[in-house]
């Protein structure tokens, strides 16, 4: 398969594939989803957030009547800086002059203009760019592209019950697309993580149980991988189910949903929303609002990339590819077929949005698009629930109970609300020096 490494001649697919600007043939794909760009916990309290989202500086903010906007950094009249702007009971109040922009992009106020030339009405002809949000599973959306605009995805996930969730951010200083690469990729699991973590943690074996076959298919609303190992067969839901490419930007592997945001062409915005589902005892759970947290990704004693959990080895990887990763010097094999299939994806999908049709998995229809069902590979953990000694008994969840494996940096009060919310204190979740293999058969 290397051939398909080769770049076009007179033009460069790979350009095509990562630039994200709008107006180029990507952003203008891209522009036709809903982004996860926030956890609302981070605007629990009316304020601003300044974001830069698809190479835009902008500013999020929720008002003093507790609705959401996304305007553009910068103040229409003298280019100030609106995320210290004041919001208002109604809109955003720049601090520099005092206009006052609503979310929809219209000027509410021109203090001094309104005062002195009440008839000049120039407010009426000022807009600022803005862009709708919307509010669903604990994440604030925002929405980039053309009217009709399509419907925030309501996946199943979002409307589980019984679950302890978090969103954890993270700032990757490199494209998004070959992040996104990586939730079509089965076999970097076995040498990125479960290999790599024998020999961070200093011992040279015993190895992870090896790849022995992957296959990937298409379905609505993505791919799907699928994996044999040495220690599984045909039988395995890793096989029968696998794990889910979720289009257009995630990773869907059951208990977190992992979203790669494009902050600009070098830079993505990582926001993973996960479910821990309590044991059947301390059922039922209602969680009132789900933290944000964002992780780090360097070390700040030695400068180089943090190794030693699960989502900060993912972001070695793409940081290692390079800014934008070179693609036509790559050399692809027969278990990169997956990646193939998304890239031949997006740049199908790129000609029906020319053609004026819309691309992969955009949700119109508000019946389909209520908990829309993914495959999941181990559905009963989430939906059944679990008793407390079958909680202690699963390697994942036992392994999650010492000290969350996904991202560096988790506060002492996310952790304590987790603890809190399993029924476990500390010294319950203590060290378990049994040996933690995630994609192990499930134990009988
Ligand atoms: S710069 Fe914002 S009101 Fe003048
Ligand atoms: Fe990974």
């Amino acid at each position: 398969m290397a051939q398909d490494s080769s770049p076009e001649p007179g033009g460069s697919r790979w350009d095509v594939l990562t630039k994200t600007g709008a107006g180029t043939p990507m952003g203008d794909l891209l522009r036709r989803y809903w982004w996860p760009i926030a956890g609302a916990s981070e605007l629990e309290h009316s304020g601003t957030l300044p974001v830069r989202l698809m190479g835009e500086d902008l500013v999020l903010y929720k008002d003093l009547g507790g609705k959401y906007g996304l305007l553009d950094r910068h103040c229409r009249h003298r280019r100030a800086d609106l995320s210290y702007g004041y919001v208002e009971k109604c809109g955003l109040r720049c601090y520099y002059h005092g206009w006052l922009y609503d979310a929809d992009g219209s000027c509410l106020a021109q203090p001094y203009e309104d005062m002195a030339h009440p008839d000049a009405r120039l407010r009426d002809e000022v807009r600022i760019k803005a862009y709708p949000v919307e509010e669903l599973g604990g994440l604030l959306w925002a929405y980039f592209g053309p009217e009709p605009r399509p419907l925030v995805p309501d996946w199943e996930f979002f409307s589980w019950k019984n679950g302890f969730r978090q969103i954890v951010k993270a700032e990757i200083p490199c494209n998004w697309f070959q992040c996104q690469e990586n939730s079509i990729d089965p076999v970097h699991f076995e040498w990125t993580h479960s290999n790599w973590s024998v020999r961070l943690a200093g011992t040279t074996g015993p190895y992870t149980p090896q790849h022995v076959k992957v296959d990937f298919n298409e379905f609505d609303y993505g791919f799907q991988y699928k994996r044999i190992r040495t220690d599984t067969t045909d039988k395995d839901r890793l096989w029968t189910v696998g794990r889910v490419c979720l289009w257009p930007n995630g990773l869907f592997t059951g208990n977190h949903v992992e979203f790669r945001v494009p902050v600009d062409d070098e830079n993505t915005l990582s926001v993973m929303w996960h479910f821990s589902r309590v044991p059947r005892e301390r059922e039922p759970y209602v969680q009132n609002s789900i933290p944000t947290w964002q992780g780090p990704i360097a070390d700040p004693a030695t400068g180089r990339w943090i190794t030693s959990h699960v989502m900060n080895q993912d972001f070695v990887t793409w940081v290692g590819q390079g800014r934008i990763a070179d693609r036509s010097q790559e050399y692809l094999a027969p278990s990169d077929r997956g990646i193939v299939m998304i890239r031949r994806r997006f740049l199908n999908d790129i000609e029906a949005v020319k053609e004026g049709r819309d691309p992969k998995a955009v949700a119109r229809d508000p019946e389909t698009n209520r908990a829309i069902a993914l495959p999941v590979a181990e559905r009963e953990k989430f939906i059944d629930g679990f008793e407390r000694t079958d909680f202690l008994r699963d390697p994942f969840s036992r392994r999650n109970l010492q000290g969350y494996i996904f991202q560096t940096g988790q506060p002492a009060e996310v952790r304590a609300a987790f603890l809190a919310a399993m029924g476990f204190s500390e010294a319950e979740a203590g060290a378990d020096p049994r040996p933690f293999d995630p994609l192990a058969p499930a134990p009988r």
